[in-house]
């Protein structure tokens, strides 16, 4: 009868992997259930008994189910949404089949085991199973204990085999999945591990960043252990070439690898952060830096029939949007990628609406963006804002152009970018979508660093 699942990482293979806690959480399980994939990994399986005979004492008994694991079809095909399916089908088939030997246990067996190639955090569904199979108990008001044991991954034998720290100082470590790597891969993420790719996903990146360094390794922790390291370019035919090899000899391949950008290679122009700011003013409107706090000013600037009639989707805000924009606020701020400020009635005090300018286009240049509450129209607030916003990028932010555009038709937003000093520079057609999936064309305005004279009024 069933009272405690354990999860245990068994490291690479070798008996010599596994961490004492999981020796002695070893000696505590009656039934091993163990996924029977088929013949092709029957390495792993030997790997796997090795290990169990190395560390459980003879005295202790214990018994190892073979659960068939579910058909999976073939992932290289599918998208994104049909490979997600895929699994959780795939996962919930499995939670039926383990709950099926579980609830045939025999009175005496109370421990059950699940070993884990590696460690459990690393691309291994055996958790999710695990949860799912505790929550089915539950369910039926029977309390099954687990707990998860670690072990030592892939990664960190890669690490150790080849004598290196994953990250650089203080820098981050992305790990990914070679399915991933092509879509996602700049040098900015800085150093990627990557593991689950059947077909060697970096040769694709050779000819675009030939200088990242390759640390790869495979069958690590096992009598076949391959390493190889070198700027990319030179050594991915040799990886080519020994993957090719060993997949013929075992029947698969299990390798994984570090790609690590030059210190000083190019990451690509990385716009700078907006400078810091205080309150910009003219006495009668204030712009202050938008904060989380600031949502509701996002939400009604957006949710009012004006607003919603020059929108792209014509669709309202909801509150977890409208708190989401005003939350990244800062984040885009310091990243450089947009100041956005709350416009204030300086005589009440009152957010009157938003105002923003976005770093695009070639560099240097800003795009604009703008709206007013209902109750604030009408009284120039929406031109002393952009007046204010303009002189301050453009003198304090290094852009030296900003832009704007209004849909045709839209006549009060032209009127405030022309009195804040903004020239019309044409109509560019079909740019800007509307609610209803047909376009409209757009007003363009520019001002440029040159035409901000001391004149301009400010
Ligand atoms: C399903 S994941 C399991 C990862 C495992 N839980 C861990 O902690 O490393 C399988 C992937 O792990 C990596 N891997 C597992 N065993 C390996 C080995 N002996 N040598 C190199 N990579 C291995 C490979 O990237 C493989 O595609």
């Amino acid at each position: 009868m069933i009272e405690r699942i354990r999860v245990i990482g068994i490291g690479m293979g070798d008996p010599g992997h596994v961490t004492g806690e999981a020796a002695r959480a070893l000696a505590t399980v009656d039934v091993y259930l163990v996924a029977d994939k088929g013949e092709a990994k029957s390495d792993l399986v030997a790997a796997r008994q090795a290990v169990c005979d190395a560390l459980i004492p003879a005295e202790h008994a214990y018994r190892v189910v073979e659960v068939t694991d579910p058909r999976r079809g073939p992932d290289a095909e599918r998208d994104e949404t049909a490979y997600d399916r895929g699994v959780r089908d795939w996962h919930a088939a499995r939670v039926d089949a383990y709950a099926d030997v579980i609830d045939g246990l025999d009175d005496g067996e109370t421990t059950v085991g699940f070993l884990v190639w590696g460690d459990p955090a690393f691309y291994d569904s055996t958790i999710r199973v695990v949860d799912a199979l505790v929550e089915r108990y539950a369910a039926t008001g029977f309390t099954v204990e687990h707990d998860v044991i670690a072990g030592i991954s892939a990664p960190q034998l890669l690490a150790a085999r080849h004598r290196i720290p994953l990250n650089r100082i203080g820098a981050p470590i992305h790990i990914t999945t070679g399915r991933r790597l092509l879509d996602e891969y700049d040098p900015s993420l800085g150093d990627v591990v990557v593991m689950l790719d059947g077909h060697l996903a970096c040769a694709e990146l050779a000819g675009a960043f030939p200088d990242l360094q390759l640390w790869w390794g495979a069958y690590l922790g096992t009598p076949d252990e391959l390493l190889v390291h070198g700027r990319l370019a030179d050594v991915v035919s040799e990886v080519r070439r020994l993957r090719a090899e060993a997949r013929e000899r075992h029947g698969w391949v299990m390798d994984t690898y570090l790609l690590r950008p030059q210190a000083d290679a190019p990451t690509g122009p990385r716009p700078s952060p907006f400078p810091q700011t205080e309150p910009l003013t003219d006495g009668v409107v204030t712009l202050r830096p938008m904060t989380a706090t600031d949502w509701e000013t996002v939400r009604d600037e957006h949710n009012n029939e004006e607003s919603l009639r020059w929108d792209f989707a014509g669709q309202r805000l909801t509150d977890d949007e409208a708190h989401r924009r005003a939350a990244s606020a800062t984040l885009e701020w310091r990243r450089g990628r947009a100041a956005r400020f709350v416009v204030v009635d300086a005589a009440s005090g009152e957010s009157a609406g938003v105002i923003g300018v976005l770093r695009m286009g070639p560099p240097g240049t800003g795009l604009i963006g703008y709206g007013v509450l209902p109750a604030f129209r009408g009284r120039g607030v929406t031109t002393r804002a952009l007046r204010l916003v303009s002189r301050w990028a453009l003198e304090e932010t290094g852009l030296a152009r900003l832009e704007l555009g209004h849909k045709v038709g839209n006549e009060a937003s032209g009127r405030v970018a022309a009195k804040a000093g903004f020239r019309a520079e044409g109509r560019l057609s079909g740019r800007l979508p509307n609610p209803d999936g047909t376009r409209s064309d757009e007003i363009y305005y520019s001002l440029t660093r040159e035409a901000l004279s001391p004149e301009t009024p400010a």
